[in-house]
């Protein structure tokens, strides 16, 4: 099923850069439309209760507003069971933040300023925004993020343990992080005829569509969503929330009239969701050699009261290392928050700040290296399913990482290095992300008479190179040259796609794509002796369904190598040097997959010193709602960051054997820093992130 390989695997330039550094790329907000309206929420300043008056009459009199939505004279949807979506239905409040109105008027600046005469009346309810895993109320959600299990259990783990030569017993918990491209959620919606047309900052235009059409009870060819370039979107995309369906109502009532919607910097720390702190117990037994005899991962998170999302926390723990006793489990609270929602690698990461760091101080009580260690921990098949992988190069990462790092050469005692009031340390831990291959994906190709193939599929390009990726497998798969590649993406008037999410974009689109050219080319050789007709061939097909998903267990990994430096005064963190040797399969476009992985890792940086939403219980909100105190690494913070990526030949995946890049880097970042914390200062800190108060005593 694999095709041969021409453009596939070169450093193509980006095909968007151009029309990107010239300022005409078009992002949502950019669309060119008529006299448009601008819209401003109005949001809660409780976290529960109900609003008892509001007040609109100021924000109307000011000069230029058009309108003020509430709850009062807002439409009614048609579907309300995504309670997130179900916006200004009814006078409910269940977060700090939620929108309770929409101001509509010429400018941005009236809107902003009429949203502020607004005065809203609540009967407040005592909210609690708190984590804590000695809760009472936790309870068992009835599945995973994505459909993973909640719990997963294998022999004795309490036996095991208690039996166990070597014991580690540790809670590691992670910060509230909030998703924050560099381009915040946008819209411009447009009613016309009975339905609208939306440009929006996207993952996914079928997942925007299908929530618009449900929501106001619309055929789903009624609502027309455009996203050609997306400034970044780390989950908070892949969704739809509730900023696009009070553009949608807002457009709905000025029918004809074009309304844009910019959420500001601070609004993205309320609308658009976040990742779940988390508190992660793991126990962990091994026998006198270092092998493991038991795993136990326990997960306490958080989720809304408002509507349930349960990150997967625990579930790299399930594949990573053999044990034959083993355990994962996953709590949540139900709190006055907004819900929290997939970013980057959900559950992956954090999970894997806890399991890496864990490995780290079960290695140094066995005595062994943490190489060694991961590596006489390394599991023949799948521990948990027993199916063997298609490909595995965790080892193989781990080895050639060693080398490239300098590995052998560092002492590992703890505070060995000194070097002019700086502590300097190294350390390791392991990546992985699982391989979604998902159907749902359909792609047409038009051959013209003129040489040309047009390729459209409804996929997203939110920075990582789809447009490039996409026209590198079209032109292998047709055998042509890349620049005889029109591809055209981002619009729900081509075949549905799946959104830009789970690192299962490229290898789900491109698997339609290469479906779609292989019928085109044996229609071309059958019906046509092997050349275009001058009239055109057109042919779609679907992501076919894979034989071999149900036979092998698919994942891609990695090691990460952190070098980093502390200073003894002021317990001061800089890493000086990173190191990503990853197996993924085969990279479609390697400069465009270099930066992937080099950005997953720099968020992984950004996770393990820097950021950190803080809320304020008192109020339920996150107090450090701006980029002036919610810290994400900036070049200043950034080393020297390396990326290796090993020679994988994956048949299995997919057509391409490729297995998705864009969440694998970020896996892991966070607890080889941790560790290299560790090594350079003898202070093991489980708690992200590490700030200079937890390094000094
Ligand atoms: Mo990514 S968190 O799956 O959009």
């Amino acid at each position: 099923m694999t095709i041969p390989v021409r453009a596939i695997g070169t450093a193509l330039d980006r095909l968007d850069g151009p029309d990107k550094v010239q300022g005409t790329a078009a992002y949502a907000f950019e669309h060119p439309v008529d006299s448009p309206a601008y819209l401003h929420l109005v949001q809660s300043t409780i976290a529960a209760g109900r609003i008892t008056r509001i007040d609109t009459d100021a924000a109307t009199a000011l000069p230029g507003v058009l309108f003020v939505l509430t709850h009062i004279n807002a439409p009614r949807l048609a579907a309300t069971d995504d309670a997130e979506l179900a916006i200004l239905q009814s006078e409910q409040i269940a977060f700090r933040g939620q929108i309770v109105g929409g101001v509509l008027a010429a400018t941005p600046e009236i809107a902003r300023q009429a949203a502020t005469l607004i005065r809203v009346e609540y009967a407040e309810l005592v909210h609690d925004t708190e984590l804590r895993a000695d809760r009472a109320d936790l309870y068992k959600p009835q599945q995973l993020n994505a459909g993973f299990a909640t719990d997963t259990s294998q022999g004795d783990v309490e036996s095991a343990l208690a039996a166990a030569a070597v014991r580690l017993d540790q809670t590691y918990s992670t910060a509230r992080t909030h998703n924050n491209p560099m381009e915040p959620h946008a819209t411009i919606a447009i009613w016309n005829g009975g339905g609208p047309v939306l440009y929006v900052s996207t993952q996914g235009v079928f997942a925007i569509r299908r929530a618009v059409a449900r929501s106001f009870g619309l055929d789903p060819d009624r609502v027309r969503v455009i996203s050609p370039h997306v400034g970044g979107g780390f989950g908070s995309k892949a969704f739809p929330h509730a900023d696009v369906i009070l553009a949608a109502m807002a457009a709905k009532h000025l029918e004809g009239r074009p309304v844009k919607l910019a959420l500001t910097r601070q609004q993205m720390f309320s609308q658009v969701g976040y990742r779940t702190p988390t508190i992660q117990r793991i126990r962990l037994g091994a026998d006198t050699d270092g092998r493991l005899t038991a795993i136990a991962h326990d997960v306490v998170e958080q989720t809304a009261k408002l509507k349930e999302f349960a990150e997967q926390t625990a579930t790299p723990t399930r594949r990573m290392y053999a044990a034959e006793n083993r355990r994962t489990t996953h709590r949540l609270a139900a709190l006055d928050v907004p819900p929290p929602t997939i970013v980057r690698a959900p559950g992956v990461t954090p999970g894997m700040f806890a399991l890496e760091c864990a490995i780290d101080e079960m290695a140094a009580a066995c005595g062994l290296d943490p190489i060694e260690f991961r590596i006489r921990n390394e599991p023949t098949t799948d521990p948990e399913s027993g199916r063997p992988f298609s490909s595995r190069n965790l080892v193989g990462c781990l080895r050639e990482g060693a080398r490239q790092f300098g590995w052998q050469q560092h002492d590992r005692t703890a505070r060995s290095c000194r070097q002019s009031g700086w502590l300097v340390g190294t350390g390791v831990a392991a990546s992985t992300y699982p391989v979604h291959y998902r159907l749902g994906s359909t792609a047409t190709i038009r051959a013209g008479g003129n040489g040309r193939y047009t390729v459209l599929i409804g996929a997203a390009d939110i920075g990582t190179g789809t447009w490039t990726a996409l026209t590198q497998i079209a032109a292998d798969a047709l055998a042509v040259r890349v620049e005889d590649i029109d591809l055209r993406i981002g619009d729900t008037a081509f075949p549905v796609a799946i959104p830009a999410g789970g690192s299962s974009g490229i290898i789900s689109w491109g698997t339609a794509i290469v479906e779609a050219a292989g019928q085109l080319r044996r229609q071309l050789e059958t019906e046509h002796g092997g050349r275009v007709p001058s009239t055109g061939v057109e042919v779609t097909a679907d992501v076919p369904d894979n034989p071999h998903q149900n036979q092998f267990a698919m994942h891609s990994f990695g090691a990460q190598f952190a070098e980093v430096r502390v200073r003894e005064e002021s317990g001061e963190v800089r890493v000086t040097r990173l190191l990503g040797v990853f197996a993924a399969g085969r990279i479609i476009n390697t400069k465009t997959g270099r930066s992937q992985l080099l950005g997953g890792m720099t968020m992984g940086l950004s996770m393990a010193l820097h950021e950190n939403s803080v809320l304020d219980h008192r109020f339920g909100h996150v107090a450090n709602q701006d980029f002036a105190e919610y810290h994400i690494a900036t070049n200043a913070d950034v080393g020297s960051v390396d990326v290796h990526v090993l020679d994988e030949h994956d048949p299995y995946v997919n057509p391409m054997g490729s297995k998705g890049i864009g969440e694998l880097g970020i896996t892991g970042t966070a607890a080889a820093i941790a560790n290299a914390v560790h090594h350079a200062t003898g202070v093991r800190v489980r708690d992200l992130p590490i700030t200079l108060d937890k390094l000094l005593r």
